[in-house]
């Protein structure tokens, strides 16, 4: 018999795509929800748009909606940056809530960030490490907030505090390659801010892993064990591309180019996936070195 369809919210993404792709692998149907479906994603048996959602006899649903928070965050940003969170995964628990219990997704897989944290200096910061005060680590905690509601349903709800994803085709990871190639890269303002990041292979092993084990629920690291500071994820960036990483951004620079933007890459978090960990997740790439030997070698 054929498994209960996985749907996912974002899907046309970075992470959704890979995600359904992993899924479909694994002989799961996915459902793939977009304002605008994108033929082009594999592994997606079939599309909804939001105004078309039904979510019955799903056995899992994955948000992972949200406008890109890499652009200078003026008001009206703000307010985008926030509706494509906040009011997405409202009308979502919203729908989940207008289901049958009998046929409703027994979990609510949902976007957040590492931002949570906000500045966490040199401290080692688990699932348990209180928010933080900037307006990303608001952001994720109203966003939490908004996917815990399920949970008055009794609908186990798993946070994805997700870190910096390296992958090919992240945003993310082909800016940092070709400014880097280019001989173009250096520290953020000190370097000494810690970088969480995570390999895309382990990003979507962490969101498989806590879909298929039902103790997991509330907050989740996805980040690698051996988080970097800013200097040291420079270095081994430039040595893995062969290219100098001479310059430096220093903080004032970055801050009259990006504004409240810039505070994200000069302040950082020394996340531990200590939830991961203890439930048995086994990173593939727990090293930078490793992750940027397979992404480059
Ligand atoms: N990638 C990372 O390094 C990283 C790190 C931390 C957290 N995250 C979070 O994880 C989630 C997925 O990341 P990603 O890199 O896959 O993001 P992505 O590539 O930018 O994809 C996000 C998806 O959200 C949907 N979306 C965008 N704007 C929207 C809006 N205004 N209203 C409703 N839906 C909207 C889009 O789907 P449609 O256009 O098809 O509707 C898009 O495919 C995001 O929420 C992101 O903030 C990512």
């Amino acid at each position: 018999m054929q498994p209960a369809p996985i749907a996912i919210l974002g899907a046309t993404g970075f992470i959704g795509r890979h995600l359904a792709a992993r899924l479909q692998a694994k002989g799961i149907p996915v459902t793939g929800i977009s304002r605008s479906p994108k033929a082009d994603v594999a592994g997606i048996s079939r599309w909804q748009t939001p105004d078309t959602l039904d979510l019955a006899h799903h056995q899992a649903v994955v948000n992972l909606s949200g406008e890109r928070v890499d652009c200078r965050w003026t008001p009206a940003q703000k307010i985008i940056l926030e509706r494509s969170r906040i009011e997405v995964t409202e009308r979502l628990v919203g729908h989940l809530r207008s289901l049958d219990p009998a046929s409703r997704p027994a979990v609510l897989l949902n976007g957040s960030g590492i931002g949570y944290y906000g500045d966490g200096g040199d401290t080692p910061l688990d699932e348990s490490a209180p928010a933080g005060t900037d307006f990303l680590a608001k952001l994720c905690v109203d966003w939490e907030d908004a996917a815990l509601e399920a949970t008055t349903f009794d609908t186990r709800v798993v946070l994805l505090r997700t870190g910096v994803v390296l992958g090919k085709g992240g945003a993310a990871f082909d800016k940092l390659r070709k400014l880097f190639a280019l001989g173009l890269g250096g520290n953020l303002g000190s370097g000494r801010q810690w970088m969480p990041w995570i390999h895309l292979d382990d990003e979507i092993s962490a969101i498989v892993h806590a879909i298929e084990t039902p103790i997991l629920h509330g907050p989740l690291n996805l980040a690698a064990p051996q988080p970097e500071r800013n200097a040291d994820f420079t270095r081994k960036l430039a040595a893995a591309l062969h290219r100098p990483a001479f310059f430096h951004a220093p903080s004032f620079a970055l801050k009259l180019a990006l504004g409240e933007f810039a505070n994200a890459l000069l302040t950082g978090q020394r996340a531990v996936p200590a939830a991961l960990t203890t439930s048995g997740l086994t990173f593939r790439h727990p090293t930078l070195d490793s992750a940027l030997a397979d992404l480059l070698g």
